[in-house]
């Protein structure tokens, strides 16, 4: 949600900036800009619009400098408008900010600012913060530094600033809390940004900047120092990061690349792990809490989106293999209910970014309440990564396409292997079973890449299908939260109207909207509801419904009932969501795109949300 940048140092800072914000564009596009400072003075670009149209407007003006922060927005207050678009300048206009969160009382704090005679050009939170910030410097007689301090005392919300002041050319001046902020270190240079994608390409050295930290960097030092100015030690990570894993790769959209990634993420995630042929799986993440997780009376799983729908496949696995109670929850809503944790609950919090402020909040609200907290994170060294007590990352490698796709089956290979683990060391799995699912999981990359091979005839579907005007998606057991999953992933990319259902469910309502015009995406895969699943194809059929099925390869009896079948290689059904996920993400890509949509940055999405 924003994508902040910010380069001092010898080379030219506008040419890092701009490919920086290119690379966190994933993260909000609806405006873009830039300031620098060029012979002392602060000049500020902005527009509405995607990167590309700020580099356009750009083009023949001199951007020489040194020193420069940019951003690219996702709207929260004031609509996406040249005005709106950070960065905003200070009363005195020498003070540029960039910002990436929200003050939650800024209104407030612009009231007190409005009686003291100070006007506002945008709608924006962030503006009034400069505001504040150059007014206690201005009536404390004190530096940026000490000003930002004390205004950060005042603020509620969460925040990732950076600043700078046309009289102090020499530095950028940032603080953090509850929004990300990682700063490269270089031979007298450094670098700032929202995640390490800007900053791969010039160092592997990096800090993760801690909430309520400000830094100080100049191009040859970084201070980090907490709200009571104390001075912190940073410290410094290698980045295991590859500049290949952010770009395409010679497909046409970042969304089509880490689709057809999956075999190799999925491979990676499992390899080191699981031992198909001695049945030995090591997650070294959460060894440590292995017996809290075995004697856990409740496992309740918070995320938000499409992590939610790998936590709900996760339900369904985890209580037939593990036979321990467990609850998924919307982050956003376990967080404001009061919640009621139970000694021992173990909670799973999942997170392709590990940014997503939902469940950062949850995550705080329930280790407040003493559970023990397992994250589930794709990105490493990210916020919920750092505030877990253990965990396992999903090694799906860079996801930047907004529509998530890799890390989801990432996530799946995860849970199916902590539930595996846990059912093992818990004697729920009888021994000959877990053999067999072991060495079922270890088949799942090949047989993913088996069903990519089924691009060509997915597409002939998808050019049938993309002027449907609304989709159903139906399954059963393990396969519903994959129709939720396929639902949300055409609604993302597509913005045609979805809805994921599980099929029995659909006589009790939606099937009053089933007529020749609709499609029902049924995923019905063999398993032990196959039976149950065809006969609600059957009720869809006998009312002219389209149906389209992802079905086992070999079942005459479902594609005898479809119009058009995608058929899958037989998997256990226990694994089986990780497999039917992949021809609904190939079908949403190809409606997108045969729809004209650009399906790496849907309207209206940021890949990664950080306000609540
Ligand atoms: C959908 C999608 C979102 C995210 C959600 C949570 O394609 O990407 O629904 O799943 O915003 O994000 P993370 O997993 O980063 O916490």
């Amino acid at each position: 949600m924003c994508g902040i940048v910010g380069y001092i140092g010898n080379r030219e800072a506008y040419p890092v900036v701009l490919k920086g914000l290119k690379r966190l564009e994933y993260r909000g596009y609806d405006s873009a800009g830039l300031a620098l400072i060029r012979d002392h003075q602060l000049e500020v670009f902005k527009k509405q619009g995607k990167v590309a149209d700020l580099e356009e407007t750009l083009v023949g003006i001199n951007m020489h400098a040194h020193i420069a922060i940019g951003h690219t927005r996702w709207a929260t207050h004031g609509e996406p408008s040249d005005v709106n678009a950070h960065p905003h300048t200070s009363p005195s206009g020498k003070i540029a900010i960039i910002h990436n969160g929200i003050i939650e009382n800024y209104l407030p704090i612009k009231k007190e600012l409005i009686a003291k005679g100070y006007a506002f050009k945008s709608e924006t939170d962030t503006e009034v913060l400069l505001a504040f910030i150059e007014d206690i410097k201005s009536h404390n007689q004190c530096n940026l530094e000490e000003a930002l301090r004390i205004a950060l005392r005042r603020v509620v919300g969460a925040y990732c600033i950076l600043l700078i002041d046309q009289d102090d050319p020499e530095t950028i001046i940032a603080a953090r809390k509850g929004s990300p902020l990682v700063i490269g270190i270089g031979k007298d240079e450094h670098f700032l940004a929202s995640d390490a994608s800007p900053i791969i390409e010039y160092t592997k050295e990096v800090v993760y900047v801690n909430d309520y930290e400000i830094a100080i960097v100049k191009k040859d030092e970084l201070v980090l120092k907490n709200l009571g100015n104390e001075k912190q030690t940073p410290f410094i990570t290698q980045l295991d990061l590859d500049l290949a894993a952010i770009e395409k790769g010679g497909y046409s959209h970042f969304m089509l690349k880490e689709i057809f990634d999956q075999p190799q993420t999925i491979h990676d995630c499992l390899r080191g792990r699981l031992d198909a042929d001695t049945g030995q799986i090591t997650l070294s993440g959460i060894q440590e809490y292995l017996d809290e997780i075995i004697n856990a009376p409740r496992i309740i799983i918070i995320a938000c989106g499409t992590s939610w729908h790998a936590g709900l496949v996760a339900e369904y696995i985890i209580e037939e293999l593990c036979r321990i109670p467990v609850e998924v929850e919307y982050a956003s809503e376990f967080r404001y209910r009061n919640p009621i944790i139970y000694k021992g609950d173990v909670i799973i919090a999942i997170s392709q970014s590990g940014e997503t402020a939902d469940t950062i909040v949850a995550i705080e609200k329930a280790k407040g309440q003493g559970a023990i907290i397992l994250g589930i994170v794709n990105v490493v060294g990210s916020t919920i990564a750092r505030i877990s007590h253990a965990g396992a990352y999903t090694h799906a490698g860079p996801e930047i396409g907004v529509a998530s796709t890799k890390a989801f089956t990432g996530q799946l290979a995860v849970l199916m292997l902590m539930a595996l683990k846990i059912g093992h060391a818990k004697n729920t799995i009888d021994e000959e079973k877990y053999i067999l699912l072991c060495k079922e999981l270890a088949k799942v990359p090949d047989k993913a890449a088996e069903i990519l091979l089924q691009e060509n005839s997915i597409k002939a579907i998808a050019l049938k299908y993309k002027s449907a005007k609304d989709f159903l998606y139906l399954g059963r057991g393990y396969n519903f939260p994959i129709a939720l999953e396929g639902a949300l992933k055409l609604k993302e990319i597509s913005y045609i109207h979805a809805e994921g259902y599980p099929a029995a469910e659909m006589k009790h309502g939606p099937i009053a909207l089933v007529d020749e015009h609709l499609p029902i995406v049924f995923i019905a895969t063999n398993d032990t509801f196959h039976a149950k699943i065809v006969s609600n194809m059957q009720e869809i059929k006998a009312r002219k419904g389209k149906i389209i099925s992802i079905i086992t390869d070999g079942d005459e009896i479902a594609a005898e009932l479809s119009d058009d079948v995608i058929a899958m290689p037989w998997m256990d059904e226990i694994f089986a969501p990780i497999l039917n996920v992949i021809p609904l993400q190939l079908l949403a890509y190809f409606i997108g795109v045969e729809n004209g949509h650009d399906v790496d940055k849907p309207r209206n999405l940021a890949k990664s949300v950080t306000v609540e």
